[in-house]
């Protein structure tokens, strides 16, 4: 058998991304030693963030995207530290390399582990899975704008921040979710605007998810607008399967879904590029986490979940599954982490769930 052997950038960054990056290392390496030869990782460590700022004055290189552009996917902690502006952190990493490489498309399962407490009390008696399906390449994080006007004197500053919306860019995400829900069991798209308020460019978005919605008859097709979708993840959780929606109103929605499944700890990412012409990243949703940072207690799970991901996004549908099981399987078990009202450390939780891959096999 000829080994396919996958080339990963991993970008821990800053925080505690560099604590559950390892945790899903680990993972990975455990299924490649595992699989009789089927696969293996090849890995590369860039030490970009937040630390090479200090020492360089920029997040990562100038050439940082030509350094990546020929790995087969991305692994990426969490980005932030108190003493940079966060805008800069983030526009100057991780950012840089969803716009750079036109990873338009980002995946952000909600997902209810057993044994997990939700705040939505009927968690043990309803099945509860949906996806979020963020536009991640233009919308309110187009980065289109700037300020001016600064020399009028103190308290005269104007700020621009324009949203872009294209019919090209509108059309690419909602056929995404279209073709996402056909996979799924429920085949539902929800599709989340403000288009009431914001005349433009969200009404662009209604108009060709109504043309595309045309094309999938055996999909349902309904529309939200983003204050009704926040009440509704909250009060009718069960009639989501596939929720499509912009950058900004898409990030928003899924850190509230992933605190309602328990934890922002618990929630995985996939940034695609779709048409695979550049590598796609994996990341947990969650941020570098200062004040848990060097505790040993941050939720690896995120992380973890996320490897899932890249391996579904390689081929490598048993391995994924394998890795979902042992989540739930350690959840199950009540090994659980701080933030999931546990006392579990990431080592342990780690553990936990190579000893369940081990039984799974
Ligand atoms: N994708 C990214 O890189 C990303 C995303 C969000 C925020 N950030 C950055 O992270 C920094 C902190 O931002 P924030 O505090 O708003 O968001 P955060 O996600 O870092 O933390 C929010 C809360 O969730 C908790 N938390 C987060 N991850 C956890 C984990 N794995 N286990 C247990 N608890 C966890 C934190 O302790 C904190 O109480 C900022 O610099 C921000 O810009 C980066």
């Amino acid at each position: 058998m000829t080994t396919r052997t996958f080339h990963i950038a991993a970008i821990p960054a800053d925080g505690v991304g560099t604590e559950v990056l390892e945790a899903g290392r680990t993972l990975l390496d455990a299924l490649a030693a595992d699989s009789g030869g089927e696969f293996a990782f090849e890995w590369t460590d860039y030490p970009w963030g937040t630390d090479y700022y200090h020492r360089t004055g920029q997040m990562m290189p100038d050439d940082g995207l030509d350094q990546l552009r020929d790995v087969d996917a991305i692994y990426f902690g969490a980005v932030g530290a108190p003493e940079v502006p966060d805008h800069v952190t983030l526009w100057g990493l991780r950012l840089a390399i969803c716009q750079g490489f036109d990873q338009w498309a980002n995946v952000r399962p909600v997902t209810f582990h057993p044994g997990v407490t939700s705040p939505l009390r009927t968690i043990d008696d309803t099945s509860l899975d949906w996806v979020v399906v963020r536009e991640n390449s233009e919308g309110e994080y187009s980065g289109l704008g700037g300020r001016n006007l600064a020399g009028r004197g103190p308290g005269n500053e104007v700020a621009v921040q324009s949203s872009l919306f294209t019919e090209t860019g509108c059309e690419r995400i909602v056929r995404f979710a279209f073709d996402l829900a056909r996979t799924r069991q429920r085949k539902v798209v929800t599709s989340v605007t403000k288009s009431n308020a914001q005349q433009h460019g969200m009404v662009l978005w209604d108009d060709v998810f109504a043309r595309v919605a045309a094309d999938y008859p055996d999909v349902e097709a309904n529309s939200c607008l983003v204050d009704a979708m926040a009440a509704r993840f909250v009060l009718h959780p069960e009639d989501l399967s596939v929720v499509v929606a912009s950058n900004l109103h898409a990030d928003v929605l899924s850190d509230l879904g992933s605190a309602l499944a328990g934890s922002l700890g618990l929630a995985t990412s996939a940034n695609l590029n779709p048409e695979r012409r550049t590598p796609s990243m994996f990341e947990p949703v969650h941020g570098s986490a200062p004040d848990i940072a060097g505790k040993g207690i941050a939720n690896p799970i995120g992380a973890i979940g996320s490897a899932g991901l890249m391996l579904s996004h390689f081929g490598l549908h048993d391995a994924a599954t394998r890795v979902r099981d042992a989540i739930d399987a350690t959840t199950a078990a009540g090994v659980l982490p701080a933030d999931l009202g546990g006392d579990a450390t990431s080592k342990q939780i780690t553990e936990a769930v190579l000893d369940h891959l081990e039984t799974a096999r």
